[in-house]
């Protein structure tokens, strides 16, 4: 279980916040959907689950723990964090990159042998063709399918996912997101899943989240969103999308 409670951050000491006010709860194995546009505080939240940034105010747990108790290391090998334009380790191999946190946790070397060959295939890139290669001579698009693999790596239990599929053409991105509805329904994954594509949110979400300049505009299931839109703002977003990329 995720929890956030009245969660703020400002990063120019409360002038202004890039969240305000945030608390939700994702129950485990539920898929949370932030759904927003460019600067509303997508991905200053999911750093704030794993301590890349730390609130200004408020409680955040994961697994019933407050983040702020935790070791950060610790706490980040356990939860797996798909980044917002890649950040794969440019000289690291794609095999090295998607087996890092296996490393780091020190799994015996025949079993993350036999894991990251499992995920190369899982997301499309062979290893005989790609696991030698390092990032840059990779697609942009294959370079965010070696980010997902590389944070389903150790098999966590949370998953934070920053636009994963924001550089995907639409049948590679089509098949991520079955691939990942697969993946959540088998494995009971807890994941929280950022994105701006309307069409998408509703796709993957058990529930969605829609935040508008830091504050939350209403949490529900996809299919009450569309019939009951909270807010003005909710309504624009929906009107006429009827699930089109709100930014297209
Ligand atoms: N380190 C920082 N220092 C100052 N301001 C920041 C910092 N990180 C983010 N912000 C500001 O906080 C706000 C929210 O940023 P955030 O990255 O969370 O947006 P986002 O919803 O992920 O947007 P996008 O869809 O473009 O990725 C923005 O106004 C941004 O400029
Ligand atoms: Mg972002």
């Amino acid at each position: 279980m995720i929890t956030l409670s009245h969660v703020y951050k400002t990063f120019d000491r409360g002038l202004s916040y890039a969240v305000e006010d945030l608390s939700f709860v994702v129950e485990e194995g539920e898929t949370l959907v932030l759904l927003g546009s460019s600067g509303c505080g997508k991905t200053t939240t999911l750093k704030m689950i794993n301590r890349l940034i730390e609130p200004s105010k408020g409680i955040v747990k994961v697994g019933g723990r407050d983040v702020m108790a935790q070791d950060p290391v610790t706490l980040r090998l356990s939860i797996g964090y798909v980044f917002q334009g890649i950040g794969l380790f440019p000289h690291m191999t794609i095999w090295e990159n998607v087996g890092l946190t296996l490393r780091l946790l020190k799994w015996p070397k025949p079993r993350q042998h036999d894991r990251v060959e499992e995920l190369l295939h899982l997301v499309g890139l062979p290893p005989e063709d790609y696991a030698d290669r390092f990032p840059n001579e990779l697609s942009g698009g294959q370079q965010q399918r070696v980010g997902v693999a590389r944070a389903l790596a150790a098999n966590p239990k949370f998953l934070l996912m920053d636009e994963p599929f924001g550089a995907l053409d639409s049948l590679t991105r089509k098949a991520l997101q079955r691939e990942l509805l697969e993946i959540k329904t088998r494995l009971k994954k807890t994941i929280i899943f950022v994105t701006h594509d309307v069409t998408e949110a509703l796709l993957l979400a058990d529930r969605v989240a829609i935040i508008h300049n830091g504050r939350l505009e209403q949490l529900d299931t996809g299919s009450d969103v569309l019939k009951r839109p909270g807010t003005p703002f909710v309504r624009d977003l929906l009107s006429g999308s009827d699930g089109r990329t709100a930014g297209e």
